[in-house]
């Protein structure tokens, strides 16, 4: 596929504390990033502080992005809900779709795919996350995964792909350290095997387009060498985005 623009995207999950630290991290991270060409960066604060980020940063070179959204596109009788609409209409660009910290909550892939339709179809790109748990040496984790690949994305269509991005992260790789996260070969066969499935699924026009970005403890240690010998189309960065100095490190 053509290697547009890489994708870097921050997950700050639920922090930092208080919005003012909210601010002071935005605005570091995006005074650092400034001049970055080769890739889209992408912040997604926790929910409550989208609205006050987006007006006061909207239109730098960071795009927003939120950590989750509702399976309603627009609004109604939906207690602690956000829907796509309100996202969209803040400004927000992207919705991280079906996070492992979700899916442990009690999310099914079914929900899942009922988001990322959501998503898509009211003009926000969806992030959905796949990633096993553990693995076996039969490879038995490969058919697990192939199918929750499937069954988040009953119900989105061809036409949907446009605005879809899958971020595999295996669960075992997430919030530990570069010297746990996957090599660069391994991350270019998850790769590989997620876009046999995508273009399995839609064919090889629409399949080979879908962008598939790595997650799972990402540092500035291990993230060029899993881009360039991994072969991903990005990285969705957890911990190391509260850092401002790591992250622009990541995205640079
Ligand atoms: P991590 O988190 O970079 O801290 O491993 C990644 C994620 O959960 O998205």
């Amino acid at each position: 596929m053509s290697r547009a623009k890489r994708l870097i995207i921050a997950n700050w999950k639920m922090h930092p504390g208080t919005l003012t630290d909210a601010r002071k991290l935005f605005r570091g991270v995006s005074r650092k990033v400034t001049r970055i060409r080769k890739s889209t960066v992408v912040i997604c604060p926790p929910t409550l502080y989208l609205s006050d980020l987006v007006s006061g940063y909207g239109g730098t070179t960071v795009s927003f992005g939120a950590q989750d959204c509702s399976t309603e596109r627009t609004g109604g009788s939906f207690t602690g809900e956000t829907s796509p609409l309100m996202l969209k209409r803040l400004g927000v660009q992207y919705a991280i779709v079906g996070h492992s910290e979700r899916r442990a909550r009690g999310e099914t892939n079914e929900l899942i795919a009922q988001k990322v339709k959501a998503a898509v179809t009211t003009g926000l790109t969806a992030v959905l996350c796949v990633g096993e748990e553990e693995r076996d040496t039969e490879g038995t984790f490969l058919k697990w995964l192939e199918k929750e690949v499937q069954k988040s994305l009953e119900g989105v269509t061809r036409k949907d792909t446009g605005k879809l991005i899958v971020a595999y992260e295996p669960i075992w790789a997430i919030g530990k350290s570069a010297a746990n996260a996957m090599t660069p070969e391994e991350v270019q066969h998850m790769y590989l095997f997620i876009r046999k499935v995508l273009v399995k699924k839609y064919g090889r026009k629409y399949g080979s387009k879908i962008k598939i970005l790595y997650g799972g403890s990402i540092e500035p240690s291990n993230s060029t060498a899993l881009l360039e010998e991994g072969g991903v189309d990005g990285f969705l960065v957890g911990h190391a985005s509260l850092d401002s100095d790591d992250f622009a490190a990541i995205a640079k």
